[in-house]
Parts: structure tokens; sequence; C-alpha cells
């Protein structure tokens, strides 16, 4: 393990963990592709699990032998240690979670070789709020679906908030970004998928219905928070399905949505 300890705070290596913005991170240009953060021991070990490149970890020398373990593959990867006080002043804020990495951003793989091995989707149109889409990663890991599609639009799994949320689970689940809608759709048809767009639409059925007979491909769509789903969307889904509300209310959130349509809609 290359361990570095802290002396300069405008070291050119740590510049990765001084602007930490999710947005500056993704547009660096070197490395290309950009970077994101993985924060905690845990995190970091599922990142490097699923074959993601550290470029350098940051710590407390207290979660050096925590994290040594996970460097074997990467003897050369700088791991800069400081104490607390110092790690707050690069950083901006006080790191209880242990460790932080900046870790290479993984190509994206193809849509179609993405739905080839799957039975069950989640396309996430538009979605905006990074808890939201962490929440529904997380959902789709322990509810055993196979992968997630989100849009052009939607916002980004890699970010900080997204991954904390999903319990890394963004990074053993495989995903993508589709393209728009019309195209998006032929790739599905073309590997077999039926879309149920989740909504709340009178002319829906109920999930329970829908599940009772479920196709043997499904692409489940959930839209945002405000809006819903796109007339798009609505108009690319085979069937419109919706959760029956009770009590006046008129929605669940959409994270807890998803959770409920996939385990509904679980292969037996
Ligand atoms: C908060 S809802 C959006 C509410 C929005 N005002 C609308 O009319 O669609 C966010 C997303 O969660 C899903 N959703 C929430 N509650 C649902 C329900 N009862 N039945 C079906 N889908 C639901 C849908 O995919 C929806 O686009």
């Amino acid at each position: 393990m290359r361990i570095v300890p802290i002396s300069d705070l405008d070291a050119d290596g740590l510049s990765d963990y001084a602007r930490l913005t999710d947005v500056a991170l993704r547009r660096v240009s070197e490395p290309e592709g950009g970077l994101y953060i993985a924060e905690s021991h845990k995190v970091i070990a599922r990142a490097i699990a699923a074959g993601h490149e550290p470029r350098s970890i940051l710590l407390q020398e207290r979660w050096l032998a925590d994290v040594e373990p996970l460097l074997d593959r990467f003897p050369d990867v700088p791991v800069y240690v400081g104490n607390s006080d110092v790690l707050e002043k690069l950083t901006g804020y006080h790191m209880h979670r242990g460790a932080l990495a900046a870790l290479h951003r993984p190509a994206l793989p193809d849509m179609a070789t993405l739905l080839a091995d799957a039975s069950r989707v989640v396309i996430l149109e538009d979605i905006v709020d990074h808890t939201n889409v962490g929440a529904i990663f997380r959902s789709v890991a322990g509810l055993g679906a196979d992968a997630v599609l989100i849009t052009p639009r939607c916002a980004d799994p890699l970010y900080r908030r997204s991954v904390r949320v999903s319990m890394g689970t963004v990074l053993q689940v495989p995903w993508t970004r589709m393209p728009e809608w019309p195209d998006a759709r032929r790739i599905l048809d073309e590997a077999g998928f039926h879309v149920a767009a989740l909504a709340l639409d009178d002319r829906a059925i109920g999930l329970d219905e829908f599940a009772a007979n479920p196709p043997e491909r499904i692409a489940i769509t959930l839209g945002a928070e405000g809006d819903g789903l796109s007339s798009q969307a609505l108009d690319a889904a085979d069937t419109t399905v919706m959760i029956p509300m009770l009590h006046g209310v008129d929605s669940l959130n959409v994270a807890s949505a998803s959770a409920v349509a996939l385990w509904a809609l679980r292969r037996s």
C-alpha cells in the first residue's frame, strides 16, 4: 500500500477531494470519463468488487487496516493519510464515515447488452432527486430485479447522495442511460420486454391484477415526483398499472412505489 502522509493541502493528488462537488468531478477531463467519490470502507469495497478502479484513497490513520486488503490489486494507488482536522480542512466537512475514495467512472454498458439476460428492469424517467434514485437502486438490488435504465435527463446514480442512500447498490446493480423513448422502446421490443408504466391513471389496471399473470420480461417505468410520467412514456407502455391508494392519499413516493411493484412482480 502506498501511504502518503498529507503535508500540503494544495498537493496535486488531493485536488479531487478539495473540489468535492459531484458536477466538478464528473466533468474533470483527466482522467477521461471523470471520477466519482465513494464514502466508507463498505462502499469502497463494493466499488472495487464491481471492477471500478480507485485513483486514490483519503483517510485517517486508524482506518488503514480496513482499507489495506481492498488495495491488494492496486499497490500504486496513493492512500492519503491525515488527522481529522486536516481532512476537514481539505474536504470541508467532518469525515465521520472513515475513508473516501476517488474512483474512475466506469464506462456504461450498451442497453441491448444490459437487457440480454434480464427479466425485471426498472426505467427511471427524469427522476432528478438523488435520494429517490439511490432508494430505488436499493429496492432493485434487495428485491432481485436485474437492471436499471435511466433517461437522458435523470439524475446521476454516481452522485454521492445517490451512492450513499443506495447503500452502495448503485455500484452493484447493472445500469445504463437509455436513448429517448422511440429508440428505447424499439430496443425493449427487440429484447422481448413488456413495458408497464406505473402511473396514477383511472384507466390503469390494478397492480394485483397485473401481477396475477405477469409477462415473462417486464420493464417497470417510474416517473418524477412532481410531474409523473411524460405522455411519451405513457404512449410507449404496453400496460398502465396503478397501486390502489386509500384514505384520500393520491400517490406514493416514487421509491416506495418501486418497492411495492418490484415485490409484487418478483419472479417466483
Ligand atoms: C409521486 S408520483 C407522481 C405524482 C404525479 N403528480 C402524477 O400525477 O403522476 C411519482 C411516481 O411514482 C409512481 N407512483 C406513485 N404512486 C403510485 C401509484 N399509486 N400507482 C402507480 N404509480 C405510482 C409513478 O411512477 C409516479 O410517476
